[in-house]
């Protein structure tokens, strides 16, 4: 309710200013004690995968925080997990702006951010401040400058950075706006991250006496061949999951709109149909022997109950987050417990 009375003012302004008034806004209101003038959090129905109980099946998808410096507010919106990142090694300003912008005839986003982040250090500070205890992702990706054949070490470094302070760790191979990231995708290039990912996983288990899941972001534009060279790679070097999917680069479904030839990654409604139909070609792929986490496109109820049904086990938002609001989340909370058996 509050959120529809200031989203006019906020869809008024530059989609990046609001992006941050929004957060600090956010923020203050739970820090005075006030989340639940926000919050419509809905009833729980939790959810055991990966060794880890999420206390309901709906996160919040990376990028939102990249920082980690909203973890208690955005939690207090009901949030069953939630992901910060993608963090780099080093801090990076990310691409000049404009970077973010809104096709609302769409329902849509399109960013080219590039991975702004302070660092894995500011990261870690922010995490070790928060109160909150429940399930933390923590999103990895690779500084802009360091070059793709060196992208291993930016990753190692930062699963050891972090390995300590999250529930799991999502490696981002996926983001459209990083040069040549994507190609970590191939089946040679992730082969090699994921054989190197999964020794120093294992390494650190063994530190820290906690075995830590590690999951692959992955694109929705991949084809058929890609999906299954991804899919025995997971397998073979057994990591704990995949978050499908990241933005597109595809345009096809805003062609014609304002915005639409901006560059960058695509997300929100014109994603959904996509995405959902990556997660119905991994589970069968995956046969069960994956969990997939399900992202992309997710406006409504009916959207997050698409991804389950076409294999997810758990959903995460973030452009409907932005669209909806915190009633989104109450929304779709509602309809997923009803659905329980
Ligand atoms: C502005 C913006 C920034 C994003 N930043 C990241 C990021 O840093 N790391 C990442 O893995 N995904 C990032 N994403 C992708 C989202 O996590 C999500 O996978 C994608 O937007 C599809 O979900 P949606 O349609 O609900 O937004 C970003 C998305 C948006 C819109």
């Amino acid at each position: 309710m509050l959120y529809s009375l200031a989203r006019p003012f906020l869809f008024g302004m530059d989609p990046e200013a609001a992006h941050a008034l929004a957060l600090a806004s956010l923020k203050l209101i739970e820090r005075t004690g006030m989340a639940s003038i926000l919050a419509d959090t809905g009833p729980a129905r939790s959810v055991r995968l990966m060794g880890l109980e999420f206390p309901n099946a709906l996160g919040l998808a990376a990028g939102l925080d990249k920082n980690g410096e909203y973890i208690d507010a955005l939690a207090a919106m009901g949030f069953g997990f939630i992901e910060i990142g993608t963090v780099t090694p080093r801090p990076q300003p990310g691409n000049p702006k404009p970077r973010m912008f809104r096709l609302p005839e769409a329902q849509a986003l399109i960013n080219r951010l590039g991975f702004n982040n302070q660092g894995v250090e500011r990261l870690l500070a922010n995490v070790a401040r928060a109160r909150y205890r429940g399930v933390l992702g923590i999103n990895i990706g690779k500084n802009f400058d360091t070059p793709i054949e060196r992208a291993a070490d930016d990753y190692e470094f930062c699963l050891a950075k972090v390995y300590a302070h999250a529930s799991y760790v999502a490696v981002n191979v996926s983001s459209p706006n990083t040069k040549d990231l994507r190609r970590l995708q191939g089946a040679d290039e992730l082969g090699a991250l994921a054989g190197k990912l999964k020794t120093e996983q294992m390494r650190l288990a063994d530190a820290h006496g906690r075995y830590v899941p590690l999951v692959l972001k992955i694109a929705p534009d991949l084809d058929d061949a890609q999906l299954g060279a991804i899919s025995r790679c997971l397998l073979k070097h057994k990591l704990d999951g995949v978050i499908a999917t990241n933005t597109t680069v595809s345009r096809a479904a805003v062609a014609g709109l304002r915005h639409a030839e901006e560059s960058g990654g695509l997300s929100g409604a014109p994603l959904g149909a996509t995405s959902t139909e990556i997660i119905r070609k991994l589970a069968r792929l995956l046969e069960g022997k994956l969990p997939i986490i399900g992202a992309g496109g997710v406006m409504s109820a009916d959207d997050a109950r698409a991804k389950l049904r076409a294999g997810a086990s758990l959903v995460q938002i973030y452009t409907g987050f932005i669209y909806r609001g915190p009633e989104l989340i109450g929304e779709i909370l509602r309809a997923v417990s009803e659905a329980a058996p």
